[in-house]
């Protein structure tokens, strides 16, 4: 018990001695520039899963944490409603730190400029499981260019962490169709976790 809150602390700390790398990080001129403030990352620091996004958007930037706008919502919905886990369990993390200004794609470089980040993020937390949100984040984490809805449904390695991918919560909103599709996704995440299925959605 003691080595574990141990690991924990330590955890914790090596975070956020990184999340201040981050805040003064000027690697991409335009985003340093335009961000109101970085967002570095929000959750358990030792989450069995972690769900990786892209970017911030406008709220996020505001509020200095990832997924709090209305397809951050809808991300809670399934990790709370769907998958019966609470938010602050798992660990929620972007490709990018900052917002891209008009919510423009990420840029290679500057995906590049804060690769080492993420990467120290997952090596700190070590995740059994990734979730990918969106084809910007698969292809980013793990330098492909398969179309996204031909990614679901298949397991993939990252730094020995099992990564699968799914629909950005963004594009759920725009196309509720989809949305059976990513609530297989999550049921098969669920069971490669063991994770009951919550007995109401
Ligand atoms: N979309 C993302 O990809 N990340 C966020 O943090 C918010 C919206
Ligand atoms: N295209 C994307 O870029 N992301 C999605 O989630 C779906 C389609």
């Amino acid at each position: 018990m003691a080595g574990k809150a141990a690991a924990r602390t330590e955890t914790l700390v090596t975070l956020d001695a990184m999340r201040q790398e981050v805040a003064a990080c000027t690697l991409c001129h335009e985003l340093a520039t335009t961000r109101t403030q970085t967002v570095f990352g929000v959750g358990n620091p030792q989450a069995r899963l972690c769900f990786l996004g892209e970017a911030p958007g406008a709220d996020e930037d505001r509020q200095g944490e990832p997924f709090v706008g209305r397809a951050g919502k809808l991300l809670t919905d399934i990790i709370q409603k769907g998958m019966g886990l609470d938010r602050s369990d798992v660990y929620i993390l972007n490709i990018l730190k900052c917002r891209p200004p008009g919510n423009r794609n990420p840029a290679p470089e500057e995906a590049a400029n804060c690769r080492g980040f993420l990467d120290r993020q997952l090596a700190a937390i070590a995740p059994e499981f990734l979730c990918c949100l969106g084809a910007v984040a698969a292809h980013n984490l793990l330098e492909v260019n398969t179309p996204i809805g031909r990614m679901r449904g298949d397991w993939f390695d990252y730094q020995g962490i099992r990564v699968m991918c799914t629909y950005h919560p963004a594009y759920l909103l725009r196309n509720p169709a989809a949305k059976e599709d990513t609530w297989e996704d999550i049921q098969m995440l669920m069971g490669e976790m063991g994770l009951e299925k919550p007995a109401r959605r």
